[in-house]
């Protein structure tokens, strides 16, 4: 079970929810469950509205995940990934600071969420 902290200054206050395990739901459909405010609007890694900051919270390695091509294309346009990051999820599967909620699958760790309110703000 993992637990995924959302924060944002759109927010009153951080909302925690339990992502289950073996859960495939991604981030925005979590924090829509949730009613969590994330900005989205194509819901499939087209428009980069939904970009969030990830960061783990335990001390565990954080588990590696493959970016879709479309997620790197879209977090290259936005600035968000550097050519370092893009070559440590290739190689090392070391996922990178952004993200997009609608790309990036709930994992069994625990994570914060961290979003601007502003579609494709951080
Ligand atoms: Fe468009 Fe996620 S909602 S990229």
């Amino acid at each position: 079970m993992a637990n995924i902290t959302f924060q944002s200054p759109i927010m009153q206050k951080a909302k925690t929810v339990y992502a289950v395990a073996g859960n495939t739901k991604t981030i925005l459909a979590l924090a829509e469950e949730h009613k969590i405010p994330i900005p989205f609007e194509c819901g499939d890694g087209d428009c980069g509205s939904c970009l969030i900051e990830v960061s783990t919270l335990d001390d565990k390695p954080k588990m590696g995940m493959a970016l879709t091509e479309k997620e790197k294309a879209r977090l290259k346009e936005l600035q968000k990934i550097t050519p370092q990051e893009i070559e440590n999820a290739e190689t090392s599967d070391i996922p990178p600071r952004y993200r997009l909620a609608c790309q990036y699958i709930a994992r069994d760790e625990d994570v914060i969420v961290r979003f601007s309110g502003t579609p494709g703000g951080s």
